[in-house]
This record gives structure tokens, sequence and C-alpha cells, in this order.
């Protein structure tokens, strides 16, 4: 008889009344700023999370197939390298191409829990509960929480391996991946690892289809967050008064998503008691997607306390998975 499933265990790290206090307050600095800026955490409600797993299929949208391609080629030897017996995913959506891990992680014998943590938690349920399914002999750990957060709560019970992959390191500028890393690193072990995904410096072309694809799947996801503000917060934003844009910033190095209002318009947010004016051609910056180096990638870690061990780049050289750890 196959093992029975156990139960997935899932906590909640945000406090409701605290976490939404947060976010609009850094929404109403951002909606009042001299460039109008949100947080691309309001991205992601169960539509947004929809859209971004149609994004990973698109053939202009390649890190997904890359990063992929790098797992399958190496795997093992992270497996082997870390024998991790907890296996922690920071913003793990569907948690996809963790299985490539999951499968060899679970090979070598060692890995006793995943903990997938991610701010969804519809999306983070349902991945969750498929895990466990999938791998009866393994505890399914679930954390809804914030990865800006909520590092210091991290489960420790045995050698870790946190993967934080798809590049979703790229979408903090670098101020809060400074921020993000040193937290990491606080929170880790010189005997845990960190597996981290990053996209790399390449043609204007291919990063500029990769956010702006023919299928317009993208300019669906960057609109659908005023869905979730209009549903949310009671805004009354018309998502088809805005156009959607995606520009390459050569200097700072990463794809700037913004929304860009087709005329001019008022848009009233009750729950902020607060009306914003846009101007025609006035744009709202909803992400940023900075693409690394491989140097920088290294100089970044080792600044926050991580000593590279091992880095791996796909076929086309479009993607990097970096093999890290605490130094200290
Ligand atoms: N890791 C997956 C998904 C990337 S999409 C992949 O490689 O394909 C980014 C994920 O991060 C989404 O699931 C989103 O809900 C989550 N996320 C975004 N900001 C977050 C935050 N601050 N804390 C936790 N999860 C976050
Ligand atoms: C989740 N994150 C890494 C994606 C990216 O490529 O920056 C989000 C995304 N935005 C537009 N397309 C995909």
């Amino acid at each position: 008889m196959p093992d029975a499933p156990a139960a997935v265990v899932i906590d909640n790290l945000l406090d409701p009344v605290v976490h939404r206090a947060g976010l609009l307050a850094a929404l109403r600095d951002g909606l009042t700023a001299p460039q109008k800026r949100l947080a691309p955490v309001w991205f992601y409600d169960e539509e947004g999370s929809r859209l971004f797993d149609e994004i990973t299929r698109l053939p202009e949208y390649y890190p997904t197939r890359a990063e992929r391609e790098i797992l399958l080629a190496h795997a093992a030897e992270i497996a082997d390298t870390t024998r991790a017996r907890t296996l922690i995913e920071l913003g793990s959506g569907t948690s996809e191409k963790t299985r490539i891990l999951l499968d060899a992680l679970d090979g070598g014998g060692h890995l006793g829990t995943f903990v997938p943590l991610d701010v969804s938690e519809e999306t983070l349920r349902d991945a969750a509960e498929a895990l466990s399914a999938l791998y009866p002999a393994i505890s399914v750990h679930g954390i809804v929480g914030d990865f800006q957060l909520h590092l210091s709560a991290l489960p420790d019970d045995g050698a870790r391996l946190v993967a934080f992959l798809g590049s979703t390191i790229g979408n903090l500028d670098p101020g809060q991946r400074h921020r993000f890393f040193t937290d990491l690193d606080a929170a880790l072990w010189s005997t845990d690892w960190l597996l981290l995904g990053t996209d790399l410096v390449k043609d204007r072309d291919v990063l500029h289809a990769a956010y702006d694809d023919s299928a317009g799947v993208t300019a669906a996801f960057n609109r659908n967050v005023l869905h979730v503000l209009n549903h949310e917060l009671g805004a009354d934003f018309d998502p088809d008064a805005f156009e959607h844009v995606a520009r390459w910033n050569e200097e700072e190095r990463w794809i700037e998503m913004r929304l860009r209002s087709r005329h001019e318009q008022r848009v009233t947010i009750p729950e902020l008691e607060l009306e914003v004016g846009f101007e025609p051609g006035e744009e709202l910056w909803t992400e940023i997607s900075s693409k690394f180096t491989p140097e920088q990638v290294r100089e970044e870690l080792w600044a926050a306390g991580f000593v590279t061990d091992a880095t791996w780049c796909d076929g086309g050289g479009r993607f990097m998975l970096t093999l890290a750890h605490p130094y200290c």
C-alpha cells in the first residue's frame, strides 16, 4: 500500500490587521509620491497568480524554461552537496519547478519537510495540497507570509536549503535586496544553503518581448493590479483607461512595468480616503524586474554575508542559479 499523504499544515504569519495597515500605508505613500508607484505584492490575487502562471508558458517568457533547464541538469548535484532535510521555498507560487528539486532531494533520502512560503494564501494551499499528494513521505508545512518581513520565523529543524527561484529577487530594488539578503543571512546557520535564481542581462529586444508579449498576457497581468485595488479597497480604477508599458532601463539594468493613463482622470480610493489625479500620459510604476550579471550576484550575496559555492547557467546563458551559504 502506498503511504497516505501526511496532513498539510499551513501557518499564517500575516496578522490581517497589521498586514493590511502596512500595505495601505505603503500604497498611500506610493500614490501620493511625485512618481506614482505600487508594490508588486498587489499583483498576486487569484487571477494575478493565474495570469503569472500563463506568462511562464509564453514563448517570449524564457526565464521559467531556462531555470527549469538548469534545475534538470543540476538538481542531483544540489541534493548531493546540500543533503538538505528541509527545503524552504520563498515566493513559492505553484512550486512547479520545485518538483525537480524535490525529486532529487527525496531520492537522496534526506528530505523530511518542504516549507513553501507565499503571500498568496489560495495559491499556497493548492500547491501544498498537490505536493503533499505527490510526495507522501515528505511533510508539507506551508507558510502564508511575507519574505520581506518573516524570515526570522522560518522553521529551523535540520540542514536547510532555502530556494528563491524565478528571479523574484529582481522585483526588489537594490536597497530592498540588501535588506532581504541580510535578514536571510541572520536567519540561517553556516550549515544552511541558499539556492537563488537570477535572470541575466541580455539583448534589450529579448527582454522587452518577455515583458510585452504578443498575446497581451503580461498587459493583462499588469492591469489586473488595478482590479485588485478596486476589489480590495473599493477603488474605482478603470483598467482599460491605462496602457501597459514595459521599458528596459539600461542604466539601472531593470525592466520597468508601468501603466500609462490614456487621458486625464481621477480615481477614488475610499479605504484610503484618497482621490488621485492622473494627467494624460502620466505613468504609474507597478514593477521593476532587475537583470543581473554573475559578478553582481556574487557581490550582492557577499555584501550580506553569503559566500558563493557554485553557479550554473542554461545553455543560452540567459539565467543563472547560485548555490551559496552564510560565511559565519
Ligand atoms: N517561484 C515561482 C513563482 C514566482 S511569482 C516561480 O519561480 O515561478 C512570485 C511569487 O512570489 C508569487 O507567488 C507571489 O505571490 C509571491 N510573492 C510576491 N511578493 C511576496 C512577498 N513579499 N512575500 C511572499 N511572497 C511573495
Ligand atoms: C515574479 N517575477 C520574477 C516576474 C518577473 O519576471 O519579474 C513577474 C513578472 N512580471 C511580468 N512578467 C513576469
